[in-house]
């Protein structure tokens, strides 16, 4: 069965219950500053599950894009994935437990046929507040009992080995389901509740849980070994924290989330994630540009996973309005990319295999998902940009790599070196030094990349020229807006813009600051985008007066004109509901109270100054 046609099967059964079904929301969640991506299928649905009526109704199904940003460094093992599909329902006050079990159940024994002898279940063993989920491993019961398997419910650990049970109850660091984790770590205003998780048995024969790390312990469905994988995840989301502990939620809900790859793993019955046909095909694609063979060996494997997974989740991202950069999302992006293109080089690419791999992803998916269809020629564009970007520094970073690495291990300078001169991100150091058995020092990376930053601000200090041409009530306007597009540069184009100088006027603000290269015409748009994002949240502005080691502690940056003494004077930009800080700095002033008196902000043009300078001149209208 191909995993277009368990997506499909899911949600058509889930329709036949009620259902609607709404399209996937974007990787980038909206209106939530919590997280930078969405790696869940009820992120997006927090406020109806607190209460807010859903346009579409009580009974709600999807295949929601997530990430999982967390993941990267585990993605080359055989279930590691940083991208997927999380296929949900939701019961917004409506059905509940003896609705929710049976239909899993039926969905995953007549509509996905599988073995309910090889499905195990758990349930929450309670604790000091919340009761223990009987209800659930009762129904749970009844259901294996009607298929004549025998459905004995256990207390995990206090019988253990699989012989003994169909369904474990576990405590609430397995059986517990929040954003935030086990209760205790859940914030006041956070929904929860007790899960219900469904495992599928790859079986003993597979020998995999002697094979593993944990081959001296015994076997159970949460163990590691990977004989066991999670298909789903049922979760009552009935109570909210509070000041005070837990109260029930005005209502009862269903969360259920299910990953469509580990389905089509299960339904495949084989472990390793690769061999479903999304990413089979490009781990396919792969074996005939490398000629080599996946499985061939361990380095090989771990590639062609490596370029698979991280290729469709740039797609993925690149198709929702992430574009590489040094900051937040777009690093993680950036990050992605280069690990693919060195799996790549490590493989031995030749030949450019970047374009087609990305048009085997869209040409996959897009019947499911559309707007990467309509997005295919932006997609294209900006991954090639960074490849070619990345491509040359690759070449002269490798030998220089090959270099040290021949001469002595790497340490933390030296890939502080690599990062400095090559753009070497740390994590690509350290992945390309564990290759070789070698492990360079994060503290001492870090500790480098500081000195180099302070250096910077200070070096930086003499060059402010020019300034406000007067304190007039829109000079005053465009001052504060340029601080905004500073911020908003450095979290573009990344920590290594500086400010050069500035001149402000009542027709423009005119800005230069350190980098090496053009801008593109998304990162103006981005840099945009930004900038009148902070505007329209009409964010607090407000001026302190603080020691120097104060300011410095706390990131300030900009240096605009005040001297070095003891005490200086910062502007701090913020959001007065979540306190967020969006930009900090050395400043003496004026500026406006309130972001929103701003007006709209607009690049002009942006243009060389000299080497490594740029200018750019924006408007507010
Ligand atoms: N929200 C639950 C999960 O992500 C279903 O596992």
């Amino acid at each position: 069965m191909q995993t277009a046609e368990i997506r499909d099967k899911y949600l058509r059964f889930f329709e036949r219950h009620g259902h609607v079904v709404v399209p996937s929301s974007s990787l980038v969640p909206e209106n939530d500053a919590t997280t930078l991506f969405t790696g869940s299928g009820m992120q997006p649905m927090v406020p109806y599950l607190l209460g807010a009526p859903h346009p579409k109704g009580t009974r709600i199904a999807d295949s929601q894009k997530s990430f999982r940003s967390q993941d990267i460094e585990e993605v080359g093992d055989n279930r590691h994935t940083t991208f997927f599909e999380m296929l949900g329902n939701w019961s917004l006050g409506d059905y509940f437990k003896t609705e929710q079990i049976p239909w899993m159940f039926e969905f995953l024994t007549s509509e996905l046929s599988l073995d309910p002898k090889r499905i195990y279940v758990t349930c929450f063993r309670g604790n000091d507040v919340i009761n223990k989920d009987t209800e659930s491993a009762e129904i749970w019961q009844k259901l294996f009992t009607e298929k004549n398997i025998d459905a004995t419910i256990v207390d995990f650990p206090e019988r253990d080995g699989m012989q003994s049970g169909r369904i474990f109850y576990y405590d609430e660091k397995k059986n517990w389901w929040s954003r935030a984790g086990v209760p205790s770590n859940m914030p006041v205003g956070e929904p929860g509740g007790p899960d219900s998780e469904m495992f599928w048995d790859f079986g003993e024969h597979l020998n995999l849980h002697e094979k593993s790390a944990w081959k001296d312990e015994v076997c159970h469905v949460n163990c590691d070994c990977g004989r066991f994988m999670e298909i789903g995840n049922n979760v009552f989301m009935e109570y909210i924290k509070t000041e005070n502990g837990f109260e029930k939620l005005k209502q009862q809900n269903v969360d259920f989330g299910g990953g469509l790859e580990r389905l089509a793993a299960a339904v495949g019955d084989d472990p390793d994630m690769f061999k479903i046909d999304v990413l089979w095909v490009l781990i396919h694609y792969l074996e005939e540009m490398s000629g080599k063979t996946y499985g061939e060996s361990a380095d090989v494997t771990r590639q062609m996973r490596i370029i698979a997974d991280h290729i469709r989740a740039s797609v993925f991202l690149v198709s929702d309005g992430v574009i590489p950069s040094n900051k937040d999302r777009g690093y993680v992006l950036r990050r992605l990319l280069r690990r693919s293109m060195v799996a790549m080089r490590m493989l031995g690419s030749q030949a450019d295999w970047v374009p087609n791999a990305v048009a085997a992803v869209i040409l996959t998916y897009k019947t499911a998902f559309p707007v990467l269809g309509e997005n295919t020629a932006i997609i294209t564009k900006v991954i090639e940009e960074e490849k070619n970007k990345f491509s040359a520094t690759l070449d002269k970073g490798l030998k220089e790599f090959n270099k040290i690495s021949s001469q002595h291990a790497i340490t933390g300078t030296d890939a502080f070196n690599l990062y400095q001169t090559f753009g070497f991100p740390w994590e690509l150091t350290r992945d390309l030094a564990l290759e070789a058995g070698q492990r360079p020092d994060e503290e001492e990376f870090k500790a480098e990349f500081k000195k180099h930053q302070d250096l910077s601000r200070t070096s930086s200090a003499g060059d402010f020229k020019g300034g406000l041409a007067d304190h007039s009530e829109v000079v005053v306007r465009y001052h504060t807006a340029t601080h905004l597009m500073q911020k908003a540069l450095r979290q573009v184009l990344g920590e290594d813009v500086w400010q050069k100088g500035s001149n402000i006027t009542s027709e423009r603000t005119r800005f230069d600051f350190t980098f090496p290269r053009k801008m593109t015409e998304e990162e103006k748009a981005e840099v945009e985008r930004l900038v009148n994002s902070w505007i329209f949240r009409d964010l607090t502005v407000k001026r302190e007066v603080v020691s120097l080691d104060e300011a410095r502690k706390r990131g300030a940056i900009g240096l605009f004109g005040e001297k070095y003494a003891d005490e200086v004077s910062i502007y701090t930009i913020f959001d007065p509901k979540t306190n967020e800080v969006v930009s900090l700095e050395f400043c003496g002033g004026p500026h406006v109270e309130h972001t929103g008196t701003i007006g709209k902000f607009h690049i002009q043009k942006e243009e060389a100054v000299s080497a490594g300078v740029r200018r750019i001149k924006a408007v507010i209208e």
